[in-house]
């Protein structure tokens, strides 16, 4: 088995992302549709491919301890994944509730063809990726949608998580975000 596919559920599969430049220009393509953007990544508006190195770059997220991956369906790329530990930095919230999150990791996800949005390929990249951390031992499931993201706002409970908090959102804590756990 090749060892950089993280998990699979039927033509679904997580591949850890590479630093190879046909990874890096999928990001950097993906991130260039203003319809992508206008719920994920603004911060980095107008991406460069500069950027994506910077900010997607294998050594950078492994820095962090986050594992990135992209989505593959039948072997094509289609999105983007990353899975984290929770820790005490991970949200912008009190301490209290980072202690709820223990032994929880942290989820971010987009599909990154607008034409392939409500296919059903979120889910399915979702629940390999709960195989996987249920296998790896872990209990709970958090997710961050921006308060004014309406896409996730509505993907997440429908995949079985519950708003705990509203939060500061990280990427621009000038708006806020919706902290969401689920049991695993
Ligand atoms: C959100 C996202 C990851 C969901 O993946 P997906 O493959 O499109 O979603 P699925 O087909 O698996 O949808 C599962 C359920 O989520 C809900 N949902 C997903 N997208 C939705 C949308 N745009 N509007 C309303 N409900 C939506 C629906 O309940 C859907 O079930 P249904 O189609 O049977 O009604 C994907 O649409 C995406 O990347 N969107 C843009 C970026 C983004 O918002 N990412 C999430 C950041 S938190």
């Amino acid at each position: 088995m090749n060892e950089d596919i993280l998990a699979r559920n039927g033509s679904i599969a997580l591949r850890r992302l590479s630093n190879d430049d046909s990874d890096i220009q999928l990001l950097y393509q993906w991130l260039s549709d203003p319809k992508v953007t206008a719920h994920v990544y603004a911060e980095g508006v107008p991406w460069t491919y500069e950027k994506v190195c910077a900010a997607f770059g294998r050594k950078v997220l492994a820095a962090d301890s986050v594992t990135a991956c992209l989505i593959l369906r039948n072997d094509q790329a289609v999105g983007y994944l990353q899975f984290y530990p929770v820790r005490r930095d991970s949200y912008l919230c009190s301490a209290d509730l980072i202690k709820k999150l223990r032994g929880a990791y942290g989820v971010d996800m987009f599909i990154g063809v607008p034409s392939l949005w409500r296919k059903g390929l979120g889910s399915a990249a979702l629940r390999a990726l709960e195989d996987c951390l249920r296998s790896r031992g872990a209990g709970k499931l958090c997710a961050d949608p921006a308060a004014d993201n309406e896409p996730g706002l509505r993907f997440w409970p429908k995949a079985g998580f519950e708003p705990l908090e509203v939060i500061e959102d990280y990427d621009d804590p000038s708006k806020q975000a919706i902290l969401m756990m689920k049991q695993l």
